[in-house]
Formats: structure tokens, sequence, C-alpha cells
């Protein structure tokens, strides 16, 4: 056994070797998040950089002039406009569509898109409410654009409340 001890030292030495190769490794995987922005390379929760770092999509027109005009036509590329900047907003002030018993309208001035949702049901509210308070003009503004199913119950509504709308 005297053979052994005299390995003692070398034993220890590598049985911290072995303790530290494997515990560490843990360690640094359970470092907080701040600790790891600490850490010089990349951790995806890093700030971003500022956009002056950025080169911009000019720097790459130079060799990628095909792809740098065909991109700018992408609908990805338009997902990413202002609506100032938009050629379809701009060249259509005033946009109405309607998808079931809804209407949906964009206005459209230099600087702002006004994105509206209306519907038949939610204007015979508006005219419930003009009548309630005794608002007959607004209540015929608002009744014109309540489709035929739903006027009549509209009408008598008012007609109980002491506006005749017909
Ligand atoms: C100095 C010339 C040069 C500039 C500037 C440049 N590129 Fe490139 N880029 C290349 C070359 C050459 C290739 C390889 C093309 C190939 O393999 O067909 C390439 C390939 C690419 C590819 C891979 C294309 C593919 O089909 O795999 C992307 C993406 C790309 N560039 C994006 C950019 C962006 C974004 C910029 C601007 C920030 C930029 N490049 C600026 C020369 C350039």
């Amino acid at each position: 056994m005297a053979t052994f001890s005299a390995f003692a030292p070398l034993r220890t030495a590598l049985l911290w070797t072995l303790t530290l190769g494997l515990l560490l490794p843990v360690a640094r995987a359970q470092l907080s998040t701040p600790d790891h922005l600490q850490d010089p390379g990349f951790w995806p929760t890093q700030p971003g950089a500022s956009r002056g770092d950025y080169t911009g999509p000019e720097a790459c027109r130079q060799c990628h002039a095909e792809k740098f005009a065909d991109q700018a036509k992408t609908a990805m590329r338009r997902t990413m406009l202002k609506p100032s900047a938009s050629e379809a907003l701009r060249t259509h002030p005033q946009l109405t569509f309607d998808v079931g018993p809804y209407r949906y309208i964009i206005e459209s001035d230099a600087q702002h898109s006004l994105y509206t949702q209306k519907s038949s049901r939610a204007y015979a509210l508006i005219v419930r409410a003009r009548c309630a308070q005794g608002d007959l003009g607004n209540a015929k503004a608002a009744l014109a654009q309540v489709s035929a199913r739903d006027r009549s119950s509209v009408v008598r509504a008012c007609g109980k409340l002491g506006i005749e709308l017909n």
C-alpha cells in the first residue's frame, strides 16, 4: 500500500481536474442572462445594434443591382412600408370593400390612413343612440347605412322613443 500512497497527490490532482472539468461547464450553462450579456460574443437577447451599425440597403446595390430592384417590389418589403409611403394607399384615398355584412373603409391622406370597419348592425346601434338623443338628422343619416333586413326593427325602436324615421 506504500506505493499507492506515493500516488496520492497525483490522484487528488486528477480527481480535482475531473470534478472541475465536469462541473464548470454546468456552472457556466447556469449563468443568468445578465451574466451572459457581459460575455463577449453572441447571445440571443443581446440588445440590438443601433441603426448606424448597419450599412443599409444601398451598400448591396452595387453587386446585387437586380435583387435590389426586385426586392423593392415584393409583398414582404411592402408589409414594412409606412402607410404614407404606400403607393396603393396614396393613389386610392378611399378604399371600400364588403365582406359579408361588414364594410371596410380605408381613408388616406398624405400622412394618415384611417381603417374603419362598419356593418349594418353597428349602424343600427348608432341610429338607436341618435334617436335616444332626439337627434333626427344624424339618426336618418345613419339609417341610410342600415341594410333592409335590419331596418324595420330599428325604425320600430325609434318609434317607441317618439322619433319617426319614415
Ligand atoms: C462587393 C460585392 C457584394 C456586395 C457589396 C454585397 N454582396 Fe452579397 N454576394 C456577393 C457575391 C459575389 C455573392 C455570391 C453569389 C453567388 O454565389 O451566386 C453574394 C451572395 C449573397 C447572398 C446569398 C445569395 C444566395 O442565393 O445564396 C445574399 C443573401 C447576399 N449576398 C446578400 C447581400 C446583402 C444583404 C448585401 C448588402 C448588405 C450584399 N449582399 C452586398 C457580392 C456582394
